[in-house]
């Protein structure tokens, strides 16, 4: 029995733990390099898709902030925390950064590079903006707007810095006489601002300026007007944010924008197909466009109901997940309820079980004890009716005690037998007992009077003698106490049918 309520309490645990977590799908890690717009805009798209595609995925995303060193110590306790597969943009081509990935692929994890990428070749896929795309179509374009041409770069120690710087250098290529001039700067508005200041200081006076992100164009803006060069330079960027680059193009402070591509659903997706098997591309270069003026209010307006229906999308994942947690605590709370109930009856079972068994033992208990009462009960009324010659059968079970008694009496009634006037106050001393008391001992031992026990007693020993000695009837009446011979007889004959001398006639012919 023991047993099955072990089996059941084991598998109630087990559905407990099934139940409780739920189906968590997959986890996916993302480790992202920095902050910014366009990494909220892409964090936001992969959280809104955590539900989107046949299997349910948990994002959980670290950012380092620029910080290699940092990235590399969060990629390594993401890869502790459980995940399925990493996704990261790599800060830089580091050698940190590099051995922390390959410490995740030797765990066996898949690895996707998104947005930037290392020179390391173990990994799983790549996905991402076509940079050496963005940084052509831009040169293009620039080389529409102008003879003299600054680029300023972002942090060249970056996949997507380099890529674009090449794609630029190769539209600048193609278009002769034009005055190009390049400076190596990083993706913050404060680094180009110096680094196009360092230029117009040098007497460069660029017609355009291609900063490699949007957010750098606000410190070229600050460098020209600060240089005195308003309204002469053209400024174009690359990143595309609905509340940044197209919104600095409506406001006239920046002439064009290349919409570099986020899709963090796309990125999920990949996962997912990495994840359960199905095929996928090692190298996904996601393409996209330049905005230029002409175009941007109809890009902005678009981009502004993306952005209002990723806003509903991630509400509505948000209400989901609530959804979702609470179901998961009513389930819990179900399922304690039923085992708590289950354990109860299981308890109440039990208690009913021992109740019963104690109960039984204690009824053994007592017939054992009673049948052991009965036993020296009958002993000791076996005992009295040997000591005392007297009938017990319908007299109350003598005690351990009355057998005691009665030895004490039978030897004071023996030994003061042979006195014809002895008194029961005299025999009741003799027991340390008042004659009151004397006779209610004797009656309820015997059944009778101390008196007729007496007289018993001394019948019974005149039998005795009249059987086993040669003494004369009267001797004998006198050893037992009787005054007379004649009253001897006659009582003789009330008890045993017969006249003392008739026992010793039959006596004395048997012999
Ligand atoms: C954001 C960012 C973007 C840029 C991209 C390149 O961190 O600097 O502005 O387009 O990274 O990886």
């Amino acid at each position: 029995m023991k047993k099955v309520y072990a089996y059941i309490i084991i598998i109630c645990a087990c559905l407990l733990t099934a139940c409780s977590s739920g189906e968590a799908g997959y986890r996916i890690g993302v480790s992202q390099c920095s902050e910014g717009r366009w990494r909220n805009k892409v964090n936001q798209e992969m959280l809104a898709a955590q539900h989107l595609y046949e299997r349910d995925v948990k994002i959980c995303i670290a950012n380092s902030y620029d910080d290699a060193a940092r990235q590399a110590r969060q990629i390594d306790s993401l890869a502790t925390t459980g995940i399925d597969l990493l996704v990261v943009a790599p800060n830089e081509d580091s050698k940190a950064i590099n051995d922390a990935i390959g410490r995740v692929r030797r765990q066996g994890l898949p690895v996707i590079f998104f947005d930037r990428k290392t020179s390391m070749t173990d990994y799983t896929a790549f996905i991402g903006g076509n940079n050496t795309e963005a940084g052509e179509v831009v040169g293009r374009y620039a080389a529409t707007l102008g003879q003299r041409i600054l680029e300023v770069t972002g942090s060249m120690s970056s996949s997507p810095a380099q890529e674009r710087h090449k794609g630029f250098e190769q539209a600048m290529a193609r278009h002769r006489g034009l005055d190009y001039v390049c400076e190596v700067s990083d993706w913050t508005a404060e680094g180009c601002r110096q680094s196009v200041s360092r230029q117009l200081e040098a007497g460069f006076r660029p017609d355009v300026i291609f900063c490699h992100n949007d957010a750098q164009t606000v410190g070229a803006r600050k460098a020209v007007e600060a240089a005195g060069l308003a309204g002469t330079v053209k400024l174009l960027g690359i990143d595309g944010m609905p509340d940044e680059g197209l919104l600095y193009m409506q406001q006239g402070r920046l002439n064009g924008t290349y919409v570099y591509p986020t899709h963090g659903e796309k990125i999920v997706r990949l996962a997912l197909d990495i994840l359960t098997g199905r095929p996928y591309k090692r190298d996904n270069a996601l393409t996209s466009i330049m905005v230029t003026p002409e175009e941007i209010d109809l890009v902005a307006l678009n981009a502004k109901e993306l952005t209002v229906q990723n806003k509903d999308l991630i509400t509505i994942h948000q209400r989901l997940e609530r959804t979702f947690g609470l179901y998961d605590t009513q389930q819990k709370v179900l399922w304690t309820l039923a085992v708590t109930c289950l354990v109860m009856v299981m308890a109440v079972v039990a208690i009913w079980r021992a109740y019963r068994q104690t109960r039984k033992a204690v009824l053994q208990r007592q017939a054992m004890n009673e049948e052991q009462t009965l036993f020296y009960t009958d002993a000791n009324r076996r005992k009295v009716t040997e000591i005392l010659s007297t009938p017990q059968e319908h007299l109350p079970q003598p005690q351990s005690q009355d057998v005691l008694f009665a030895e004490r009496l039978n030897e004071a009634i023996r030994k003061n037998m042979s006195n014809p006037n002895l008194k029961m106050d005299e025999l009741g001393e003799e027991l340390g007992l008042r004659r009151v008391q004397l006779y209610r001992r004797v009656k309820a031992l015997t059944g009778m009077s101390p008196v007729e026990l007496l007289r018993q007693m001394r019948l019974q020993q005149a039998y005795v003698l009249l059987g086993s000695t040669t003494k004369t009837v009267a001797e004998i009446a006198f050893e037992v106490g009787f005054n007379t011979p004649g009253y001897f007889s006659k009582c003789f004959k009330e008890q045993y049918g017969k006249l003392p001398m008739d026992l010793r006639d039959s006596a004395t012919k048997d012999t």
